[in-house]
């Protein structure tokens, strides 16, 4: 693993690992700190569009391991405008010891990953956002004490945060079942690698139109938001489109008794979510929030870390 730019990439073994790295990682944290294992590492974080939790999670995970984040906004480097995607690439790479990059196009991460000599993070593009499943799924395994056999229903747009919630899931052996108004389903490509991931672990993914079926019996709702960064011209059409696919006290009365309901956030009360739903008894979202910070510290360690430090 020398980057981490979608789950695709890893192994069922490897993403586990993660997530027990995560998990002894945040023990140790909670214990009084972790070990400066990260001592006199940096890591560059480019950023296209705005962010509260993957910014903030990033700095403070390597911080807390003993080194320095620095944050790099839209207007500073303007990825491939101001500067080409593999310039940034060479030059950082001079300068730091890893690169977090949030794009657009998916297209410039892998460039970035192309070129660069460090290892590179995605913390968001158009087709995926690895990091939020990692710290998604660390949350389920809190909650049920298992992976293996879990049903989490994903309910609203095919989009980045599916498309990763669908190859972990797959790779942890965890049933995915995602309901999007037609149109709106995931790329067939990602589903045809997650049933590839998931015909080896035994768990199952069903893609659907159905949110009462989806959320049917599940130990998981997962909603995120209708429009993400940089569809806002579409805001309109998708409020009317995704109308029915709101996790809310229906759909909740649909899953399990001891369903968790989960969001990447930022969200929309009384749009993807309702607000009694998200700030009521079954919601994780602050947990999954928190994990962030710890998943990533797992996956800062296994790309920056020294072996066997
Ligand atoms: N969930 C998430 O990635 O949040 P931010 O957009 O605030 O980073
Ligand atoms: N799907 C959302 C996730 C935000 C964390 C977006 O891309 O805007």
């Amino acid at each position: 693993m020398n980057h981490l730019l979608t789950l695709a990439d890893l192994s069922s073994a490897e993403t586990l690992n993660l997530l027990e790295s995560a998990r002894a990682l945040r023990s140790e944290w909670r214990r009084g700190g972790n070990r400066p294992a990260l001592e006199g590492k940096s890591l560059a974080m480019v950023f296209q569009k705005p962010s509260l939790r993957t910014r903030v999670s990033f700095e403070r995970a390597i911080q807390q391991l003993g080194g320095s984040a620095m944050y790099l906004s839209p207007q500073e480097i303007r990825l491939g405008e101001r500067e080409s995607v593999a310039d940034v690439a060479r030059v950082l790479s001079r300068y730091v010891d890893g690169i977090m990059a949030r794009v657009f196009s998916h297209a410039d991460i892998e460039e970035l990953a192309a070129f660069s000599s460090v290892p590179v993070v995605n913390g968001l593009s158009d087709l995926y956002h690895p990091c939020q499943a990692l710290a998604d799924y660390l949350t389920v395994w809190d909650r049920f004490d298992k992976l293996a056999g879990i049903r989490l229903a994903y309910i609203g747009d095919g989009n980045n945060v599916a498309h990763s919630l669908l190859l972990g899931g797959a790779k942890l052996g965890v049933n995915v079942v995602v309901a999007t108004p037609p149109g709106y389903e995931p790329n067939p490509e990602v589903v045809r690698v997650a049933r590839e991931a998931a015909a080896e672990t035994g768990a199952t993914i069903e893609i659907g139109h159905d949110p009462i079926a989806a959320a049917r019996g599940a130990d998981a709702l997962y909603a995120d938001v209708w429009t993400s960064m940089g569809q806002e011209a579409e805001t309109q059409e998708r409020l009317d489109r995704f109308k029915g696919y709101q996790i809310g006290t229906r759909l909740l009365a649909e899953a399990a008794p001891h369903a968790a309901v989960l969001h990447c956030l930022p969200a929309h009360r009384g749009e993807e979510i309702a607000a009694e739903v998200i700030d009521g008894p079954h919601s994780a979202v602050f947990d999954q929030a928190e994990n962030r910070m710890h998943a990533q510290k797992a996956v800062l360690l296994q790309l920056l870390g020294s072996p066997g430090a």
